[in-house]
C-alpha cells in the first residue's frame, strides 16, 4: 500500500486529508471526532477577536435537485473564546501527537496584536500557522479577512510581522477575490510564509426566496453577500492553485489546496497541480467525519493502480500540462463516435450538435430493436467533444483520434509564419483577410471555409 503521508512547509501528517478551517474544526468535540475517523490534520477554525453571529448564516445551492452543489456562508470566525480555543487545540495537539493541527489566526492589523497572538498561539504546541486573509464577508468590513487578502501590500506586511516571532510553519490563506491570486502568493512569499493555502470563499449572493424577495440566508428579512464553497468552486479552485504551482517565481513554494474537495478523485487533482495536502469544509458539512475513509481508500487504490510507492509523487505532475492557448496545436484532431450498442437512442447528441456546433449527428437507418441510435458524421464534426459532455450514458460517445494529417502548429506559430508577432487582434497579423490566403490549407482542414481562397492550396503534408 502507497506511503500517504505529506509533508507542506514542514508541516507533516499521516495523510493528505486536512480539514479546513470552519465549523467542523471548531472544537475538541469535533477534533476527536475527526481524528478517530482518520483525517490526517486540521485548520483549526480562525481564532482572534470576540464576534457575534446570525442565526440564518448559511444558503445553499441545489442543481436539478443535487443538494448542496454550493454553500454560500456568512459566518464569522470562530465565536469561541480565544483562550478556551487554545487549551482545546493544546490537547487536540497532546491527544493526536501524529496529526497536523494547524492555527487559523486573524486580528487587527497591529503589529502587536499580530506578535501576541502568535506567541500565545505558539504555546499550544500547534504544528504551524494559518494566517486568515480570505474571509470576503463580516470581517473584511472590519478591515480584516480579504480586505487584507485584496491589497498585496498588505498581506506582506502582517506576514512579516508574524514571521518576526514565529518559530514554527506559517501558511498565508488567500482570497480568490482578487483578478489574479499570484499577486497575493507573491506577496506572501515576499514576507517570508513558508506556503499558501488556496482558496478561502467566493463572494456571491446565492439566491433569491421568489415568494419574499429576501435573499438566502434570510436574517430578519435581511440578507449580505457571503462566502461561497462547496463542489461548485472547486474548478476554480484548481485553476488557482495550478496557476501559483505554475509561477516560475513561485517554484517550489509550499500549497495547501482548498475548494470543492468531496472525492478522492478531487484529493489528486489538487495534488497533481501542486497542493501537497487538500482541506476539506463544506464536504464534511454534508457528509460527515466519516467521509475520509472513502478518499483515503480510494485515493490508496488509485496509487497502488499506478505503481507510485508515495502520494507525494503526485504533487505537482500536471503542473507542467497547463500551457497558454497560443500553445496547443490546432491540428490535432478527434471525432466523435458512438457506440450502438450503449446508446439508448434519448436524440441529446442530436439536439446539441443541431443547436450549437455543426449539426452533424443523425439517427442511424435501420438501427436495432430499441428504435434508434445516433450517428456521427465525421466528415462534418469537428470535435468539440459537447456531444459526449452531455450523453447520459457513459463512454457511449467517444473521441477517437484522427490520423494527422497537417503537422503540429499553433496559434503562436501560426501568426509566427504571417510574420508579424502577437496574439490579440490589434497587434497580430492574422486577420481575416490575411487568414485564409496565408495559410489556406489550414483554414479548410478546420471546417470553415472562404469561398474566394478555400481551394487555394493543398494540406501541407506531415
Ligand atoms: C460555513 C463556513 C465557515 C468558514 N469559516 C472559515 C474560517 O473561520 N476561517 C477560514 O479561513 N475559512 C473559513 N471558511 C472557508 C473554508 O475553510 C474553505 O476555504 C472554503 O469553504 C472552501 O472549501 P470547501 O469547498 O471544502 O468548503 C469557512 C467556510 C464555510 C463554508
Ligand atoms: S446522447 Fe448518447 S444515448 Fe442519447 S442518443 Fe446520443 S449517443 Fe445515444
Ligand atoms: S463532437 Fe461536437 S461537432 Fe462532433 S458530433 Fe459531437 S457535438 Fe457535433
Amino acid at each position: 500500500m502507497a506511503d500517504l503521508s505529506t509533508d507542506t512547509a514542514g508541516i507533516q501528517s499521516p495523510n493528505p486529508f486536512w480539514i479546513a478551517s470552519g465549523p467542523p474544526g471548531n472544537s475538541l468535540r469535533q477534533v476527536r471526532l475527526a481524528f478517530e475517523a482518520g483525517w490526517g490534520g486540521v485548520v483549526w477554525k480562525t481564532v482572534g477577536g470576540p464576534v457575534i453571529d446570525t442565526a440564518m448564516r448559511y444558503g445553499g445551492l441545489d442543481v436539478y435537485g443535487r443538494k448542496l452543489v454550493g454553500l454560500n456562508n456568512i459566518e464569522l470566525i470562530s465565536d469561541r473564546p480565544i483562550e478556551v480555543n487554545f487549551a482545546e487545540i493544546a490537547q487536540a495537539k497532546e491527544e493526536f501527537p501524529d496529526r497536523a493541527v494547524v492555527v487559523s489566526l486573524m486580528v487587527e492589523t497591529e503589529r502587536q496584536a499580530w506578535h501576541e497572538v502568535v506567541k500565545r498561539a505558539e504555546q499550544t504546541g500547534c504544528d504551524g500557522f494559518e494566517l486568515n486573509f480570505g474571509c470576503p464577508h463580516g470581517m473584511s468590513e472590519r478591515n480584516m479577512g480579504a480586505a487584507v487578502g485584496q491589497v498585496p501590500e498588505y498581506i506582506e506586511m502582517i506576514t512579516g510581522w508574524v514571521k518576526e516571532v514565529a518559530t514554527i510553519p506559517v501558511l498565508v490563506k488567500l482570497t480568490p477575490n482578487i483578478t489574479n491570486i499570484e499577486s497575493g502568493a507573491l506577496a506572501a512569499k515576499a514576507g517570508g510564509a513558508d506556503g499558501v493555502s488556496a482558496i478561502n470563499t467566493i463572494n456571491s449572493i446565492v439566491g433569491l426566496d421568489l415568494d419574499t424577495w429576501e435573499t438566502r440566508p434570510s436574517v430578519n428579512g435581511k440578507g449580505s453577500h457571503g462566502g461561497y464553497a462547496g463542489p461548485a468552486v472547486k474548478p476554480i479552485a484548481l485553476h488557482m492553485v495550478s496557476s501559483i504551482a505554475h509561477n516560475p517565481e513561485l517554484a517550489g513554494l509550499p500549497i495547501s489546496g482548498i475548494g470543492g474537495a468531496h472525492t478522492w478523485q478531487d484529493v489528486a487533482e489538487f495534488m497533481l497541480l501542486g497542493a501537497s495536502t487538500v482541506q476539506v469544509c463544506t464536504a464534511i458539512m454534508h457528509h460527515g467525519f466519516r467521509l475520509v475513509g472513502e478518499l483515503e481508500t480510494g485515493l490508496s487504490n488509485y496509487l497502488d493502480s499506478k505503481g507510485l510507492a508515495s502520494v507525494r509523487d503526485l504533487v505537482g505532475g500536471s503542473v507542467e500540462r497547463i500551457s497558454s492557448f497560443g500553445d496547443l496545436d490546432l491540428n490535432w484532431q478527434v471525432r466523435a463516435k458512438v457506440d450502438p450498442d450503449s446508446c439508448i437512442g434519448c436524440g441529446k447528441c442530436i439536439e446539441v450538435c443541431r443547436d450549437n456546433q455543426v449539426d452533424c449527428i443523425d439517427w442511424e437507418n435501420g438501427t436495432v430493436n430499441i428504435g434508434r441510435v445516433a450517428k456521427v458524421d465525421q466528415h462534418e464534426c469537428i470535435g468539440c467533444d459537447l456531444c459526449s459532455i452531455v450523453c447520459p450514458v457513459t463512454d457511449c460517445i467517444t473521441m477517437e483520434e484522427q490520423p494527422r494529417v497537417l503537422q503540429e502548429l499553433n496559434w503562436n506559430g501560426l501568426n509566427a509564419k504571417v510574420g508579424v508577432p502577437g496574439f490579440s487582434d490589434e497587434t497580430s497579423g492574422i486577420t481575416w483577410e490575411r487568414f485564409p490566403a496565408e495559410v489556406a490549407p489550414l483554414v479548410d482542414s478546420h471546417g470553415f471555409h472562404n469561398p474566394s481562397t478555400a481551394d487555394t492550396g493543398e494540406p501541407e503534408p506531415v
